[in-house]
């Protein structure tokens, strides 16, 4: 039995913040942003909350595939923005869904953590241990940037995706994913500051920080050769693959992973123009947006691609 995704959902906050926003209220322009990114406008939270976004895309994912809250047994969430420390933003989801059945945990592996969600689901499912996973990525990266850095602020967006995933005849055909935790410094964001009595001279609390070129050099080489990898483990060519649905981090990337697979870029879809980078939550919102567009057809080869803090990546090859 393989690992299907039967059903996806997403939501995207109300606040529309394009590049001339920004350029209103910092030291930028949308030529700067849109020609080194390809990003023209995301959105961002005013009242909506990590575990809000998530209950939504998880509602239209279910309704998508047909499956109720009580036919769910296991829910994982990848954020790295999680409205609270504890509990998790998939026991938030439980909760709110009355998936009363769920086992419910999130998993930190920042841009990857959809794909590591699906992974980890995959090995519940294939050892029969559940039958049904409802899987998210979803962030609120705007709580967590130093708006007065205008080289990364820029680039992120908020929002929340899922899938349903359920044992069946096909579906995940191959999987690979990796980490490098000696490369973890090129893309940082501080936990909360130790504020004990007894230390002296508390770690000041920092926002996201990011090496941008060694993030583009790590990505460039690290997802072709992960892509190919899973491709040829699935026993196809890239050739093969319809759609290539990539982490939505930057334009530049997504073009030099089609150029080094030799693949058109126009199977390379793109949510990022509209999103910006919203991290875990990007590969399962542009699954959505295609699937709804009526571009997934029953047999089409599929490979989804997450890379980012960590480092860490994972891609994996679907028949759909
Ligand atoms: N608007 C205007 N100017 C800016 C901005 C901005 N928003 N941000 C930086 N600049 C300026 C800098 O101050 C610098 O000016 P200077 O030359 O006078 O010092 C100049 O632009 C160049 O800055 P760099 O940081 O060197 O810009 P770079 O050409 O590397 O482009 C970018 C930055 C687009 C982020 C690039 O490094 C990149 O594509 N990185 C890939 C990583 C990425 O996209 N990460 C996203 C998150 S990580 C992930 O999801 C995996």
């Amino acid at each position: 039995m393989r690992t299907r995704i039967i059903g996806t959902g997403s939501c995207l906050p109300e606040m529309v913040v394009t590049n001339d926003d920004l350029s209103k209220i910092m030291d930028t322009s949308d030529e700067w942003i849109s020609s080194r990114t390809g990003i023209r406008e995301r959105r961002l939270v005013k009242e909506e909350t990590t575990a809000a976004m998530s209950v939504t895309a998880a509602e239209r994912a279910m309704k998508n595939a047909g499956v109720s809250p009580q036919e769910i047994d296991l829910i994982i969430v990848g954020t790295i923005t999680g409205d609270y420390v504890t509990p998790s933003t998939a026991c938030e989801v439980q909760a709110a869904i009355g998936a009363d059945k769920a086992v419910a945990f999130d998993v930190n592996a920042a841009c990857s953590g959809f794909m590591f969600a699906l992974h980890i689901a995959d090995a519940y499912l294939k050892t029969g241990i559940y039958r049904t996973a409802l899987i998210l990525g979803a962030e609120t990266l705007s709580k967590i940037m130093d708006w007065n850095d205008r080289s990364t602020c820029v680039l992120f967006g908020d929002g929340a995706g899922a899938a349903v995933v359920r044992s069946d005849e096909t579906g995940l055909l191959a999987y690979d994913q990796g980490s490098d935790g000696t490369r973890g410094k090129v893309l940082t964001c501080q936990n909360r500051k130790n504020n004990n009595p007894f230390v002296k001279n508390p770690i000041a609390f920092s926002y996201t920080q990011m090496d941008g070129q060694e993030v583009y050099k790590f990505a460039v080489t690290t997802v072709p050769a992960s892509i190919r990898k899973v491709v040829e483990a699935a026993g196809l060519t890239i050739e093969d693959i319809d759609y290539f649905a990539l982490h939505q981090a930057n334009i530049r990337i997504i073009q030099s992973v089609a150029k080094r697979l030799k693949a058109p870029e126009e199977k390379f879809p793109t949510s990022l123009d509209h999103c910006g980078n919203i991290s875990a939550a990007s590969v399962p919102i542009l699954l959505d947006e295609i699937n709804r567009k009526g571009l997934l057809k029953p047999g089409m080869k599929i490979v989804l691609s997450g890379f980012g803090g960590g480092l860490t990546w994972g891609s994996a090859v679907l028949e759909w």
